[in-house]
């Protein structure tokens, strides 16, 4: 027996040199043993002849690398014997991997296929929670089991959807770092290393929540896309056994209490349904609208989250539907939630104002909330803004979504943090991003500033000042992108 000694699990780089080396030497695959450092197997074994220099060069199908990448992932021991197996057989039968009943090709198509479903599910079950990590540095920390070992290859598809977060992807076989520059790769850890609970897990929840649509429930169908084995680490796995076993009830509720139209002769019955269909039925990133008209009257019918129980209406945002930028606030407030339009009020003055300081004229922008109801407590007679928890937020960011695809702004600005929550789907320091261009998904450059409502509440005439100085600036240095 010859033994291979591979320098980790998904060692493929070094599988493929001495497979290479092996096949080229004449070597069967009955009389190689496959190993990987560290592991004590094999240790009886002769080594394998190294490569040489001048082994002749031969080609294998580019689909046979495809797979043979993905299937040396898989957890299975059989694995880099049976990949060898196949590229010995490949040079005699070169049209192999398309005969889909041979044992050898149905095993590692279907390693490679388990390979790709672990993948997804690590992409969509991944659950990050703020943690402090070394000097303060906020830092997000995720624990997940995968199915097959492919924490090294989803890693750069985190990298790059939350490119300047730094967060730690903890699993039993590796841990992966992003300190928003590099990734590195660690030995794996313990579900003891990982945060339990943290602020975000409610946002998962109530977002969870308002997503589930109990007249579109298929129980088997859901725990097949969502396999019970990933519910321990996902926070919103706890509310599963109650949604389903009232779905029956909230299907009969949603019946009855279905928003009726509204009766503006100005909305076409197509709108309206659009609109319906939108506001009540659609998934998260389900049926997209096209016109702000559409948008305007699904807001009025929105019932993602509970606000729309004490507000007087939906307020959708407002302004030329191409404009170049885009204002987006946090949700309207007593003054707009009477008068149905986006800073009117206090708010709205200050943000004049200043757009004016600023020479932006607010006609030629397009203003909007994160969120389109008026969240308030009632102290006396008085409305009290509260501010909207992070779920209402992402429940509401459909909303915003729609807007931005529609108006297709090329700079967007977060007004305050609940703003630039929705508009870069996670918390950032305003203070310290603002005159930045950043670069968001849809091609608009986003830009953070404060929200009118904090310059009007500081109570120190030099700071507010200050603060407003500022404000003006980020308004010019956003106008100035969106040139
Ligand atoms: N504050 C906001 O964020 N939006 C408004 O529309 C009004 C006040």
């Amino acid at each position: 027996m010859l033994t291979v000694r591979l320098a980790s699990e998904t060692d493929f780089p070094g599988w493929r040199q001495a497979a290479r080396a092996l096949r080229a030497q004449h070597i069967a695959p009955e009389e190689m043993l496959w190993t990987v450092d560290g592991s004590g197997a094999g240790l009886f074994g002769e080594a394998a002849p190294l490569p040489t220099e001048n082994e002749p060069a031969f080609t294998v199908p580019r689909d046979f690398l495809d797979v043979a990448e993905m299937a040396i992932l898989h957890r299975s021991d059989e694995r880099f014997a049976l990949l060898y197996r196949l590229l010995w057989r490949l040079a005699g039968e070169p049209h192999l991997l398309q005969v889909h009943t041979d044992p050898d090709v149905q095993k590692a198509r279907g390693f490679a296929k388990a390979v790709g479903l672990a993948a997804h599910k690590m992409k969509a079950f991944v659950r990050f929670r703020l943690t402090a990590g070394p000097n303060g540095v906020e830092t997000y920390v995720a624990w997940f089991e995968p199915a097959h070992r492919v924490t090294e290859m989803i890693a750069p598809f985190f990298a790059r959807r939350f490119a300047t977060m730094n967060f730690s992807i903890l699993t039993p076989d590796v841990c992966v770092h992003w300190d928003t520059q590099s990734l590195a790769v660690l030995p794996g850890a313990d579900p003891a290393d990982a945060p339990r609970e943290d602020t975000l897990e409610d946002y998962w929840r109530t977002y969870y929540a308002s997503i589930f649509n109990p007249a579109r429930l298929k129980v088997a169908a859901m725990q097949k896309e969502m396999p019970k084995r990933y519910w321990r680490n996902l926070p919103e796995a706890r509310l599963i056994p109650d949604l389903i076993a009232c779905a029956e009830g909230r299907t009969s509720t949603m019946v009855r209490e279905a928003p009726s139209t509204p009766s503006s002769p100005l909305l076409s019955s197509r709108v309206v349904r659009a609109a319906q269909q939108a506001s009540r039925d659609a998934p998260y990133d389900g049926q997209a609208l096209t016109t702000l008209e559409e948008i305007h009257a699904g807001v009025q019918m929105c019932r993602r989250c509970d606000l729309y129980r004490d507000a007087t209406q939906g307020v959708s945002g407002e302004g030329p539907a191409r404009a170049r930028m885009m204002l987006v606030g946090e949700q309207p407030g007593d003054q707009e939630d009477l008068a149905g339009h986006p800073f009117v009020g206090p708010a709205g003055r200050m943000l004049d104002k200043a757009l004016a300081a600023a020479g932006v004229p607010r006609e030629q922008t397009f203003v909007t909330n994160a969120v389109k109801h008026f969240k308030h407590e009632l102290r006396g007679k008085k409305r009290i803004h509260k501010t909207p928890a992070a779920g209402e937020v992402a429940a509401c960011r459909w909303w915003l979504e729609n807007e931005r695809r529609i108006v297709q702004p090329r700079v967007i600005v977060s007004l305050g943090a609940t703003a630039a929550l929705s508009v870069f789907g996670k918390p950032l320091a305003i203070g310290k991003m603002r005159r930045h261009a950043l670069q968001l998904p849809d091609q608009a450059q986003g830009v953070v500033t404060y929200h009118p409502s904090y310059l009007l509440r500081l109570p120190d005439a030099d700071a507010k000042a200050k603060a407003y100085a500022l404000f003006v600036e980020d308004l010019k240095f956003a106008w100035s992108l969106a040139a």
